[in-house]
Order: structure tokens, then C-alpha cells, then sequence
């Protein structure tokens, strides 16, 4: 029997478009002889829908078609069994199956370890990172924290809050001058270059910070590379083991790699797919080493399974690499990335099935709950006096 494979896309993000891209990608590129398709939509209203249409990348012109065609359903864990029941009507009707969920999300309420602890709570099998290092990894400033304390370079930065900023935007202006200008402003936990500027003065940083904040309440200030070669290595792996893929330098257009730049390149979107790129990166032997060995350390570090893509900042003039941030679920999967490596996007599919499958068994065989109920034994609670621990 083929092993049924709930695609989770969508979600209320702002990256949600480039979401339902990289989900059709792999639901076209799956081997359909091992694995069943189920595309599980969830709009931005937060509806989850099912339905064979929502493979098809058309359908998402026409958001009326996908209300009258598509399924509502909830998720239901049913003995061994995740089954997808309908919403509508007196019965519960079972729509479809799954036996492994994989989510393609992208951005904030939904990558950064929600989606995951949804998947967790009911036990369902997922693809890629648990949820710290999903959390983690949505957070630059946790990101910056921890890779600093496994020696790990990023590029100096300060951060701040948004009320400290709307109380007191002298101090915290002054401490990013400590930075020197130009510096480039970014809201925490977003992607895709949305609320990023770059400021040379302090009028333009003073604009900068109004517009990361409509974004986000956790605001990064970092220096800014001026010579700079941004270069891309995906990971692959689990806690045990960490394989990297062919490394990218990618172009921008703009002053920095901007939400055009990544998925409106060539006019039509396809998500991370149409960026300019050199592949592979135009870069030393020494550096590609270098590049290889961090992103493997990066990915432990954080806690990170399945695919994820590490991106970087060359200094061109000190020839030093920083890592800028990871992604815990990247635009397109990096399948081209590994597709330069010599690995076909199905195989990296089929891969990834197969790790989540195995890690999962492993976890099952830890302890996480006891046969003995202890309240068996429990004589009730004896008024005020009686203290819980
Ligand atoms: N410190 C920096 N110096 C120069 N350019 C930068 C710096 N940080 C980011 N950029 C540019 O801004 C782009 C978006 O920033 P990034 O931190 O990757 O945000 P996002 O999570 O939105 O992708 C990068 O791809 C790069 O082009
Ligand atoms: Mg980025």
C-alpha cells in the first residue's frame, strides 16, 4: 500500500503565496508509485481544505473555485490512524488518511514551531525540525545567541523591543550607532525580506525602525556588509547525522536581496526558483570547506532536522563568513540545490519520507507517559489544607 503524505501548506503568513508554490513543487516532484498525495490548504482565514484541485497551481487564481471544490476538515488521531473528517453535515465523515504529515510553511505563526507543536500534540509523524529548533530558527536574535556561543561568526548587531524603542528611541538609536552606518534594519521573525530596509543616516534608520515595527515587536539592527557575497548551502539530516548540499551565491537587483529579487526575478513567480543564481557559487575551495563544515554545526547547533538552508554574508573585503540566518523550511526545499549535488528532487522527497519515519519509531520508544494512573490511589482533595506538588 502506497504510504499517504499530508502536504500542510498555506496558513496566515505573509509568505503565504510563496508557501502554496513550494508545496505544489512537491507534490508534482513526489515518486506517485510509493506515495499517495493529500494536500491539506489551510487559507488565510485559518480553514484547512482538502481536494485533488489544490494540487494544481492554477486553482489558486480562482479562490472561488477552491470554496466550492475543495473539503473542509479537522485532523483526528483515531487509534493509529490521522484522519481527515469532514466538517460539514450531521456526520463526521472521513474525507482521506494520512500517514506522515510534511509541512511546506513559510514565515511566522506557523514555521516557527506552531505548526509542529500541532503535529505533536496529535503524534503525527512530520518532515523536518521539532519545535525549538523551528522557534529558534524564526528568531534572529535566538539564532545570533546561540551561534555565538558555539563560536559560530554572525555580523554585529543590537536589538530591541518596540515599547523600548516608542519609550526611549534616544538610548537605543545611540546604541546602533555603535554599529556605524549604513545598517540594515529587520523585524525578528520574519522572511522573505519583508520590513527590511537599509538606513545610511540617522533620519532614514528613525524610518526604517517605524516600518520594521509595523511588522514585527522584536526588531534587529545589524551592521551592513558593503562588499558582500551572499551564498546559500542546504543541509539535510536529523540529530545524528548532517549532509550538505551544492553551494549558491545569489544576485540581487536591489540594494539587498528583496522579496522581487527572490521570487519575482523572471517576471513569473516560482518561488525561490526563479532567483539568480550561480550554481555552483563562485567561490575558493578553502571557502566551500568552510561553508560545508558550518552549515553541519549550524544544523546541530539549532536543533534542526529534515531540510533546512543555510544562508550566509562573505565579506569580500576581509574574506570573513558570517552566517545570516537558517531556514527551517526553505523556499522550494533547496531541491535545486541538491539537484546540482547529483540528487534528484524526488529522491530528496523520498529521503526525507524515510528519515521521519525512522526518527519517529525511535521517539516512540521513549518513555513519555506511564500505564500506572497514580490518581488511582489520590483520596481526593481534603479541603484548603491539602498541597498539591
Ligand atoms: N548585515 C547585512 N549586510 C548586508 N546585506 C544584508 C545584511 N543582512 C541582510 N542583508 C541583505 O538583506 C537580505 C534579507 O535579509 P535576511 O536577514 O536574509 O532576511 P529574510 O529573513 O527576510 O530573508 C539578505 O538576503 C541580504 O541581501
Ligand atoms: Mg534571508
Amino acid at each position: 500500500m502506497k504510504i499517504r503524505i499530508g502536504f500542510i501548506f498555506g496558513g496566515d503568513t505573509v509568505e503565504h503565496e510563496v508557501s502554496i508554490i513550494s508545496a505544489v513543487q512537491a507534490m508534482k516532484n513526489i515518486d506517485e508509485n510509493k506515495y499517495e498525495v493529500v494536500p491539506i490548504y489551510i487559507t488565510k482565514d485559518l480553514r484547512w481544505l482538502t481536494g485533488n484541485l489544490l494540487k494544481d497551481i492554477n486553482s489558486y487564481s480562482d479562490y472561488d473555485l477552491i470554496n466550492r471544490y475543495a473539503k473542509e476538515i479537522t485532523i483526528v488521531k483515531d487509534k493509529e490512524d490521522y484522519l481527515l473528517k469532514s466538517k460539514k453535515g450531521l456526520f463526521n465523515r472521513t474525507i482521506n488518511q494520512i500517514d506522515v504529515a510534511f509541512p511546506i510553511v513559510h514565515g511566522n505563526n506557523i514555521e516557527d514551531g506552531t505548526i509542529q507543536g500541532y503535529l505533536n500534540l496529535l503524534k503525527i509523524p512530520y518532515v523536518g525540525s521539532n519545535i525549538l529548533g523551528s522557534s529558534v530558527g524564526q528568531d534572529k536574535v535566538f539564532t545570533k545567541k546561540i551561534l555565538e556561543t558555539a563560536n559560530i561568526k554572525v555580523v554585529d548587531y543590537v536589538w530591541f523591543y518596540d515599547y523600548e524603542y516608542e519609550t526611549n528611541n534616544q538610548d537605543i538609536i545611540k546604541q546602533i550607532q555603535t554599529l556605524e552606518y549604513p545598517v540594515i534594519v529587520k523585524p525578528a521573525t520574519l522572511g522573505s525580506s519583508i520590513g527590511i530596509s537599509l538606513a545610511k543616516n540617522e533620519k532614514q534608520l528613525k524610518i526604517a525602525i517605524e516600518e520594521a515595527i509595523k511588522y514585527d515587536r522584536k526588531i534587529l539592527v545589524e551592521k551592513v556588509i558593503k562588499n558582500l557575497k551572499e551564498v546559500n548551502c542546504s543541509v539535510t539530516g536529523n540529530y545524528e547525522h548532517a549532509f550538505p548540499s551544492a553551494i549558491e551565491e545569489v544576485i540581487k537587483e536591489e540594494d539587498f536581496l528583496s522579496y522581487q529579487d527572490k521570487y519575482l526575478a523572471k517576471g513569473k513567480s516560482k518561488g525561490m526558483v526563479s532567483t539568480n543564481r550561480i550554481l555552483p557559487a563562485n567561490i575558493s575551495h578553502e571557502m566551500k570547506l568552510k561553508i560545508e563544515e558550518t552549515s553541519k554545526e549550524v544544523f546541530k547547533q539549532l536543533n534542526l532536522s529534515g531540510v533546512c538552508r543555510i544562508d550566509y554574508l562573505i565579506d569580500q573585503d576581509t574574506n570573513e563568513l558570517y552566517v545570516n540566518e537558517p531556514n527551517t523550511i526553505p523556499g522550494s526545499l533547496s531541491f535545486y540545490l541538491w539537484e546540482n549535488k547529483g540528487k534528484p528532487y524526488s529522491q530528496l522527497l523520498d529521503e526525507l519520507i524515510i528519515q521521519t519515519i525512522k526518527d519517529y519509531k525511535n521517539k516512540m520508544k521513549k518513555t513519555s507517559s506511564f500505564e500506572t494512573n497514580i490518581l488511582q490511589n489520590f483520596n481526593g482533595l481534603k479541603g484548603s489544607k491539602t498541597k498539591l506538588k
